[in-house]
């Protein structure tokens, strides 16, 4: 098993840093391939507890070269403070490399997230703001700069001068917001590329030499697959594939490479920002899981709404990445509970259904139907062997392998390293 995906199998924060750090230990290369810095990965480990962005949760394992793919939109001032923050910490990112493919976030990205979500007003995506959608559209309508443009000022100022004028036709014209100055922009990105110069490469060749030497590769997703924009909840999704699939397009190797597809789940469900999430829980058990779980975005800080696992939002993530194993995470939080419940399918106007409609009124008009447990309500933080928790934990981790149809690999009861259980190996 040398090639292993890691995707995040709901609406993100599932635990993927957590899951990439521990696997990262074994592992020659990390790549991230999706998303941006609306991205955030927690990583507790010896060296602290570190909010990851943008650089791959690898960063940590010394023998590790850790790669940002081509399919990751970057914002170098947020990369930038992400890489001195690791190097106060100690932390080498010296096997760091960008992918000169990555496109990058510009300034006008980030205004037109505002504004755009501020025109939706009540029909909001509550995107994190990061200028991850209009980088994306940018980079499909053939209007990005890429990572490797930082490294030539000529090629840059002539494409900036371009995008600039046209940008700021729409923010004063549509927007009534001020213009932007290609001079302040072009010499503020010049800074960024004479920092960032020496990370930038072609990474293609890199990973191909990986692969023919049969290195262990990690590729980390960023998001989930229920805010996939072509699976998730649209248009309340992000913009690009947190899926399996994403993971070879976002890297640059081909899917004939891919071992094995690890589904990163949570043992319950959350979600941040706006849009259906039909188990979302709006009493008692909701807020007690949310503050004794600190579910808050390790983005944006926002609470993040809580409920009970989803079996037919499970089902989707599994047809459409294909998971060869599981990790379950938070294990731990459910430990207080006296009572848990588990949907399986959903009532829609009147009829029984176990399939994730692909449509959002009809999503929102889903009342899950549920399978009561009795909780274990003691505490499974120190449990290393999966035979040494509770019976009807064991019974519920159980229930959700049987539901999800995949076997269970990794069970996580802390968010530090070692508070895992591998109940079967990974690599
Ligand atoms: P990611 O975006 O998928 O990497 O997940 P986030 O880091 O955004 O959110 C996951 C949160 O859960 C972080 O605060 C982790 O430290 C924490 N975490 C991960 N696994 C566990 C676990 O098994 N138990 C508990 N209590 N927290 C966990
Ligand atoms: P990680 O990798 C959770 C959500 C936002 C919003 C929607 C679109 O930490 O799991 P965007 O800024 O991408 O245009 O916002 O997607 N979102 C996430 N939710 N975890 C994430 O990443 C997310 N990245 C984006 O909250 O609903
Ligand atoms: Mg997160």
């Amino acid at each position: 098993m040398s090639v292993i995906v890691v995707v995040g199998a709901q609406w993100g924060d599932e635990g993927k840093g957590k899951v990439v750090d521990l696997l990262a230990e074994r592992a020659q290369v990390v790549v991230r391939f999706s998303g941006g810095d609306n991205a955030g990965h927690t990583v507790i480990n010896p060296y602290g507890k570190f909010g990851l962005h943008l650089v791959p949760s690898g960063i940590f394992s010394a023998g590790a070269t850790c790669i940002i793919g081509n399919g990751v939109v970057i914002n170098p001032s947020k990369l930038i403070e992400e890489l001195d923050e690791l190097n106060k910490c100690g932390v080498s990112v010296d096997q760091l490399i960008i992918s000169d493919r990555a496109h990058l976030i510009m300034p006008y990205h980030l205004l037109l997230d505002g504004l755009e979500e501020e025109r939706r007003a009540g029909e909001a995506v509550g995107t994190t703001r990061r200028g991850i959608g209009p980088a994306f559209a940018d980079k499909v309508a053939r209007l990005g700069i890429r990572a490797g443009e930082l490294l030539d000022k000529k090629v840059l100022r002539k494409r900036l001068h371009f995008i600039i004028d046209y940008k700021n036709i729409i923010l004063s014209k549509v927007y009534e917001a001020s213009l932007l100055s290609l001079d302040e922009v072009y010499t503020q990105y010049c800074h960024y590329g004479e920092r960032l110069a020496p990370y930038i490469k072609e990474t293609t060749v890199i990973l191909a030499e990986a692969l023919s030497r049969d290195q262990r590769i990690l590729l980390e997703g960023a998001q989930g697959t229920l805010l996939d924009p072509d699976f998730g909840t649209y248009p309340y999704t992000t913009s690009s594939s947190p899926l399996a699939g994403g993971g070879c397009l976002g890297a640059g190797i081909g899917p004939t490479n891919i071992d094995s597809v690890m589904g990163v789940f949570k043992v319950y469900c959350t979600r941040v920002g706006n849009g259906p999430m039909p188990t979302e829980l709006h009493d008692k058990t909701g807020n007690l899981i949310r503050e004794q779980a600190h579910e808050y975005g390790t983005t944006t800080g926002r609470p993040r709404r809580c409920g009970w696992f989803d079996a037919p939002a499970a089902r989707l993530s599994q047809r459409i990445n294909g998971f060869t194993g599981l990790a379950l995470t938070r294990l731990d939080v459910l430990d207080i509970l006296p009572n848990l419940k588990i949907c399986t399918a959903y009532k829609l106007d009147g009829k029984t259904i176990d399939n994730f409609p692909s449509s959002v009124a009809e999503l929102e008009r889903c009342q899950p139907v549920y399978e009561e447990m009795d909780g274990w309500q003691t505490s499974t933080t120190h449990i290393k062997k999966f035979d040494r928790l509770p019976p009807k934990a064991q019974q519920y981790i159980t229930r959700l392998e049987e539901l999800i149809a995949c076997p269970v690999n990794l069970i996580s009861v802390g968010s530090a390293r070692e508070q895992t259980i591998e109940v079967r190996p990974v690599w």
